[in-house]
């Protein structure tokens, strides 16, 4: 069998398309959902994905407020910058590109977020709210990841997912989000890590396996299953003199091989990424809705 490519731009292009209305309409009404922007240091991974968030931003109408500082700016500057955005009414979303630089404790950093404006859904009042079944922010990754699944006509309820990586931004709350009694849940979750002691013994036996370890070909045809839908969330640089950026993009999963075995699975790039911003643009305008009395 040959996998079905999950065209993740193509879906969320036509989620973008839907967000574009609804902010030329939220405009009609005086609204102009606002995201604050704030990127510290060069690292040119960072830097491309907030490049299209604010690209992003400006295609469906939304207002972005673009805050780049240097590597050395001392947190107490950086945790300035998010109380400046915290306070203005323009702003309804606070994205913090994620890794710092490692002078600067990531925990100090995120907890002076006002949950109300954490649009990443990183707070831990919003991981506390989600985890317990509330109403919060879903983060952006996990978030893509699911609508994804979802957009495919992948029935989540009742399957045993395998999720390899334990990271905040994508592990933890994929499982979190597909453990809960609720349309976007109700499967039966594994979360394997760098200790666990034999990964394709667990990926084998998954109907959804989802990549997000940060290593290419952690996934190989031997670990997946006849029929398996496998979602790549890994972004890896791997050097490749014949491009004219000297890097090519690939996932943690043996793509080539294993679309041979899965019946759907997400390309890298082109799959996961484009999600993790369409969402990021849905919380936005969810955020400015609620603010307004209009969600
Ligand atoms: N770094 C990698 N992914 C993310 C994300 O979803 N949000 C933030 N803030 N930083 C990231």
């Amino acid at each position: 069998m040959s996998a079905k490519i999950i065209d993740g731009k193509q879906i969320a292009a036509e989620m973008r398309e839907q967000l574009k209305a609804e902010v030329a309409g939220l405009a009609k009404k005086g609204i102009v959902p606002g995201l604050g922007v704030v990127l510290v240091g060069d690292d040119p991974a960072s830097k491309s994905y907030v490049t299209a968030k604010q690209k992003a931003c400006q295609e469906i109408g939304i207002y972005s407020d673009d805050n780049r500082l240097p590597e050395s700016t001392p947190q107490k500057d950086l945790i300035n910058v998010v109380n400046r955005l915290n306070k203005d009414p323009k702003i309804h979303g606070i994205l913090t590109q994620l890794p710092f630089p490692k002078h600067i404790n990531e925990t100090e950093v995120l907890l002076t977020i006002d949950p109300a404006k954490d649009v990443d859904g990183f707070h831990p009042i919003n991981v506390g709210k989600f985890v317990t079944g509330h109403k919060a922010f879903l983060p952006c990754t996990p978030h893509g990841v699911v609508r994804l699944l979802i957009r495919c006509g992948v029935k989540i309820e009742g399957t045993d997912v395998v999720i390899v990586g334990r990271s905040n931004i994508v592990g933890k709350p994929l499982a979190n989000i597909l453990i809960q009694k609720s349309p976007l849940g109700n499967a039966t979750v594994t979360v394997c890590h760098t200790k666990t002691r034999n990964l394709a013994e667990h990926t084998r036996r998954a109907d959804i396996v989802v990549a997000a370890a940060g290593r290419p070909n952690t996934i190989t045809a031997d670990m997946i299953k006849d029929g398996a839908v496998v979602i790549d969330v890994g972004v890896n640089r791997i050097e490749d003199p014949t491009k004219k950026t000297g890097y090519r993009l690939v996932g943690d999963v043996d793509f080539e091989r294993v679309k041979e075995k899965a019946s759907m699975i997400t390309p890298v790039p082109g799959g996961v990424g484009p999600m993790t911003i369409t969402m990021l643009l849905y919380n936005t305008v969810e955020s400015a809705k609620i603010t307004t009395g209009l969600a």
